[in-house]
């Protein structure tokens, strides 16, 4: 990860310099200092460059005297509409403009120590980089940046502001890097195994093979897995944060809060097999989960004063002689039958089983459930937004702030008896798809069919848990979608 440090506002002796300058805002502090010392070279710079301060811009000035290599300047936009979402933005768009660089400075200008750290997450988060199947690329073709020092005022509170964030990145990390892995190597069994690392956090690590499942009457999730030679896994991760506290201060255990996570390794389509184009995209067809266990490691990281439970069910859905077929009805955890109609509406049937074992073991406060869920979703809100579907306007409000307040955002989409309709089935409880007609609604419909009577979120994460563009705090790839928003939820409302 980018090494963080905060320093006091000063003119560095050389290398690298990135100053944050908001709209209409006049040199002072470090800007004019660079200015002074480089004979007003980074100002004419800046004017040549038509940089005014815009949210999104910024000027890259190279070797503008005074032993600097680069000067780059990032917009933040108006001061009075600065947010800390704005503020990573720019963080992030520096950490960018100075990957040719081994170590840069930062002045945060007139931003507040929170901001500053703010600014800290944002450069970390973009300087991610899955590389570790690049065998042959050349030391001058990789990104150098190893250091960010970033220059504030109050240095006691940026740091207390950045202790926090930095657990958090670090989920983030740990999201990406489950969600990137090509699934010949994460596998259920891997990603059970990488769930287990947990524990060095003080997360409490369960993990559920076939047998227990078996024994427990998952047919649901089992159906799916069956297909594959690599078992099937389900994990539980505990975080104590609220009832574990310190020694002799045990405070009664309160009923968790839960997060479920779909973890298809990789999703074929079973026998009703996908199109060869494009199928490679369902190695991540376990962001879902990926996001659980991320989101656990940030919790336990920062040691969030809560009670949490996170549950990944853990399949690869494959063809094979022992595949399930369409048609095949299966009986699910809670009792309720199933007519599989379509074998590659895989995930609802893995979360059936998992959020129904939630709340027999858990009686949780509230379960959010994130999946790749649907295709459909993404044809309905594209990858700006994920689909919030929920039971419970308390929860559903919550978490649309927490993704404003994050930039993961979502946007709400209805539930209701009509579409529950579309999966009646002829033979079973319910069939696993409900036709072309609000795909995404029908899969929701068929989760809530689990819900036993809680407060219950899913998040359709099919058109954010990947990006094929960079943005300011996302390199193209993995996003991990799902981290900062919990995580902020969790923070905002429930810790304490
Ligand atoms: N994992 C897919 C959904 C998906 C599609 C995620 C594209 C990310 C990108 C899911 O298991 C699936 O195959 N859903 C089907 C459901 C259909 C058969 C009812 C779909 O969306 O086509
Ligand atoms: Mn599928
Ligand atoms: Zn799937």
């Amino acid at each position: 990860m980018l090494d963080i440090a905060f320093a006091k506002p000063a003119l560095p002796k050389s290398g690298a310099l990135v100053l944050l300058i908001g709209e209409g805002e006049a040199p002072s502090g470090v800007w004019q200092s660079a200015d002074e010392a480089t004979g007003g070279a980074v100002t004419r710079a800046l004017a040549a460059g038509q940089f005014k301060g815009a949210k999104g811009s910024s000027c890259v000035i190279l070797a503008p005297g005074a032993n600097l290599t680069r000067v780059v300047a990032v917009g933040l936009g108006k001061p009075a509409e600065l947010t800390p979402v704005i503020a990573e933005e720019a963080g992030g768009t520096a950490a960018s403009a100075l990957q040719k660089e081994a170590a840069g400075a930062i002045a945060t200008g007139a931003l507040t120590a929170e901001q500053a750290a703010s600014v800290a997450i944002g450069a970390v988060l973009r300087s991610y980089r899955f590389d570790k199947y690049r065998t042959k690329e050349k030391p001058e073709d990789k990104p150098k940046l190893a250091k960010l020092t970033v220059l504030t005022a109050d240095l006691g509170r940026a740091r207390d502001a950045w202790e926090p964030l930095e657990a958090t990145a670090a989920g983030v990390f740990l999201t990406r890097d489950l969600v990137s892995e090509p699934a010949n190597i994460l596998n259920p069994v891997e990603m059970a195994d990488r769930c287990k690392a947990l524990t060095k956090l003080g997360v409490k690590v369960e993990i559920l093979g076939p047998k227990e499942m078996g024994k427990l009457g998952f047919g649901a999730l089992l159906g799916v897995a069956q297909g594959s030679a690599n078992e099937p896994r389900m994990v539980v991760m505990e975080w104590h944060g609220a009832s574990g506290g310190e020694k002799g201060k045990k405070k009664k255990s309160a009923k968790p809060v839960a997060f479920i996570g779909k973890g298809v390794t990789f999703d074929t389509g079973g026998v009703s097999i996908k199109p060869a184009a494009g199928m490679e995209d369902m190695k991540w067809d376990m962001a879902g989960a990926g996001c659980v266990v991320g989101l656990m490691a940030a919790l336990a990281g920062r040691k969030a004063k809560v009670d949490v439970v996170g549950l990944v069910g853990l399949v690869e859905n494959m063809v094979g002689s022992n595949a399930q077929r369409p048609g095949d009805v299966v009986t699910s955890y809670s009792g309720q039958t199933i007519e599989v109609l379509n074998t590659d509406a895989e995930g609802r049937l893995v979360l059936a089983d998992v959020i129904w074992y939630c709340q027999e073991k858990y009686d949780p406060r509230f379960m959010v459930d994130l999946a790749t869920l649907t295709g459909a979703i993404i044809i309905s809100l594209g990858h700006e937004h994920a689909g919030l579907f929920s039971n419970d306007e308390d929860l559903s409000a919550k978490l649309l702030a927490a993704g404003t307040a994050t930039g993961e955002t979502l946007w709400r989409m209805p539930l209701g008896e009509a579409y529950d309709k579309q999966i009646k089935s002829d033979i079973a409880d319910m069939k696993n798809i409900g036709g072309r007609p609000g795909g995404s609604i029908t899969a929701a419909q068929f989760i809530q069919r689990f819900v036993n009577g809680k407060p219950w979120a899913h998040l359709d994460i099919a058109g954010t848990a990947w990006s094929t563009k960079d943005t300011a705090t996302v390199p193209k790839g993995a996003t991990a979608y799902g981290v900062r928003l919990l995580d902020k939820l969790v923070a905002d409302y429930f810790e304490g």
